[in-house]
């Protein structure tokens, strides 16, 4: 045999496993279900969320999670949180009286509880996604007010240890700092917040409970009035955490954010940023998609720099599954990846924005 022939027997075989190892390793990951495992950087934002004891979550679709194997791993890879997008509202749960139906809403608990997730009830009294049972404002204060409160003591009691915290009442705030008309402030007077809370307290007593608002980021009348609402709550032990939705545009994060958030955690509650999205004026040019990266980066930012908020939940992960087209027509690429479940520079700010030291 020739030195180079037996150079040859003696490199095949190692090349053999060289090769194999390779396209194993390959085909591990075109086995992820989905293009999105390969583009995305190596450290989960779920990880680099810990390192600052906050819980990086995602509301979530249930018809994606029952159907998108790629949406699926994506979601276990990146969040240690979940919250249900629809499943846990009223309509949802109970669209005729007396009929429950939990299918969706225990699959979204389900999956978080095999991925190590915690989850976020969304959301037990809300003026929104009601039932036209209720919706319609026929029930008598008597009425309403058992049909609150069964709601709650039967939601919670079936979640119960597996729902972290809950969003127990949504949006009872009103643009101009009133109280929101609603069927529940018409039937039953503002009271039936702090009603809905002691119920809640007494539903599950070890399950944290947040009082959730849209539009109260910055410092106003809207958010003098959740304060006002959340200082009587926590002093009656009914309180834990204040939650801002904070969908944002390009305009960027209320400066005044921050000021914000510190006089809630002052009181001694937790803050949370719980439905974070910056929507974009289609198509979303890269200009504006670097825009929306600083945004993130900036939400990011404003979380780690008060020391009691520990949760940041966006509103979705994916430009496939967004409310922002339907409810914001003509602006859409709210979200971290794009359609194809690829990070946006959304993405990379978000998560250097946890790296940041
Ligand atoms: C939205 C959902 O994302 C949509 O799918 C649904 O059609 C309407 O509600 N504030 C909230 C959320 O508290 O529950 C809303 O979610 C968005 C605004």
């Amino acid at each position: 045999m020739s030195r180079k022939v037996r150079r040859l027997v003696v490199a095949a075989p190692i090349l053999f496993v060289v090769l194999a190892t390779l396209g194993a390793i390959a085909s591990y990951y075109d086995n992820r279900g989905g293009p999105s495992a390969k583009a995305l950087p190596s450290a989960p934002l779920r990880e680099l969320g810990k390192a600052h004891d906050i819980t990086v979550g995602t509301a979530v679709d249930d018809a994606a999670l029952r159907n998108e194997p790629g949406y699926r791993e994506d979601l276990a890879r990146e969040f240690g949180g979940l919250t249900p997008e629809n499943a846990m509202k009223w309509d949802a749960l109970e669209p005729q009286r007396g009929s429950l139906h939990w299918a969706a809403a225990d699959r979204a608990v389900d999956f978080a509880g095999k991925h190590d997730m915690t989850v976020r009830g969304h959301t037990l009294v809300w003026h929104a996604q009601l039932p036209a049972w209720i919706a319609d404002g026929k029930l008598g204060a008597a009425d309403l007010r058992q049909v609150m409160r069964d709601h709650i003591a039967t939601v919670m009691g079936r979640y119960k240890g597996r729902v972290r915290t809950w969003d127990v009442v949504n949006e009872v705030v009103a643009d101009d700092g009133g109280l929101r008309k609603s069927v529940w402030s018409d039937t039953l007077g503002p009271v039936f917040v702090a009603e809905a809370f002691a119920a809640a307290r007494r539903s599950d007593p070890k399950a944290r409970l947040a009082i959730n608002e849209i539009g109260a980021e910055s410092l106003g009348p809207k958010s003098d009035t959740l304060y006002r609402i959340a200082k009587e709550l926590k002093a009656r032990g009914l309180l834990d955490e204040v939650g801002f939705q904070s969908h944002f545009t390009l305009d960027g994060v209320p400066a005044t954010m921050r000021k914000n958030l510190e006089r809630f955690a002052a009181l001694g509650l937790d803050v949370a940023i719980t439905e974070a999205d910056v929507r974009v004026r289609d198509p979303g040019t890269p200009e504006q998609l670097a825009v929306q990266g600083e945004v993130y980066a900036d939400l990011v930012n404003t979380c780690r720099a008060v020391a009691r908020c520990h949760a940041l939940t966006v509103w979705g992960f994916t430009d496939r599954h967004s409310w922002i087209p339907e409810s914001s027509p003509g602006y859409g690429s709210a979200t971290l990846l794009d359609r194809e479940l690829n990070p946006k520079p959304a993405y990379r700010d978000f998560a250097a924005a946890l790296r940041r030291p």
